[in-house]
C-alpha cells in the first residue's frame, strides 16, 4: 500500500467528492463538513484552500484520493501552535493509514515550521482517532465535559497535544 500526501491542486475534485461523500465520516466531525458531500462542496473547499494558501493535503492511497488532512496555524499568543484535523473514507479504515499519515504530517510540520506544539480536538467517543494520536505520541492534556453539541446531543471533548520536545521530535 502506497500512502502519499498531495497538494489539493494535484487531485481530481470528482474523486475527492466521491470519497468524502460517506455518511460514516461526519459523525465526529464539525458541522462545517457537509453531508451529503457534493462536487460543489469539493470544488469550493479546494478553491478556498488553494487561494488562502492553507495547509491541506489530500491523502492518496494507491493512487486514489480517499481522505484529507488539514493544518490550522494559530494566531496571536497561540502562534506556536498548529491544530490538525483529518478524515478518511470508511472503506479504508482500520488499515493503519491515518496512523502513518499523522506520523508523516507531524514530522513535516516540526521540520518545516517553527511551531512548538501540534493540537487535535477529538470527540471522546472517537476511539479510533484517540488511538491514532496516542500511537503518534500525542498526550491527553485536557478533557472538556459536554463541550460539543452535535445532532441534538452533548459530547465530551478530549484535547490532545504533541510537543516538539517530546521523545520522537
Ligand atoms: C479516525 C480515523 C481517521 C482513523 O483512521 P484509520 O486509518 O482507520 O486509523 P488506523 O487504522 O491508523 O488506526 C485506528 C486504530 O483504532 C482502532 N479502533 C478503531 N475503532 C475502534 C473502536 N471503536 N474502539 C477501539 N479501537 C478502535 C483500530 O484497531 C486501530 O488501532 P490499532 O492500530 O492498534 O489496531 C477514521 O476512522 C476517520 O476518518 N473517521 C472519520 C473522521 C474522523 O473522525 N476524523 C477525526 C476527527 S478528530
Amino acid at each position: 500500500m502506497i500512502i502519499e500526501l498531495k497538494s489539493l491542486d494535484e487531485i481530481d475534485p470528482c474523486e475527492f467528492a466521491y470519497y468524502a461523500n460517506d455518511p460514516n465520516i461526519n459523525t465526529y466531525l464539525r458541522n462545517s463538513f457537509p453531508a451529503p458531500y457534493t462536487l460543489d462542496h469539493a470544488l469550493s473547499f479546494i478553491t478556498h484552500s488553494l487561494q488562502h494558501h492553507a495547509l491541506d493535503f489530500a491523502i492518496v492511497v494507491d493512487g486514489k484520493c480517499v481522505g484529507c488532512v488539514g493544518v490550522t496555524f494559530q494566531k496571536d499568543i497561540f502562534l506556536k501552535n498548529a491544530e490538525i484535523g483529518y478524515w478518511l473514507n470508511s472503506q479504508y479504515w482500520g488499515k493503519g493509514i491515518m496512523s502513518q499519515v499523522i506520523k508523516m504530517l507531524c514530522s513535516y510540520l516540526f521540520s518545516n515550521y517553527t511551531i512548538h506544539k501540534i493540537c487535535a480536538d477529538v470527540f471522546a467517543e472517537n476511539k479510533a482517532s484517540c488511538i491514532v494520536l496516542e500511537k503518534n505520541g500525542f498526550i491527553q492534556e485536557g478533557y472538556r465535559r459536554e463541550h460539543i453539541y452535535k445532532d441534538g446531543c452533548y459530547h465530551d471533548l478530549i484535547l490532545y497535544a504533541l510537543w516538539r520536545n517530546s521523545d520522537e521530535y
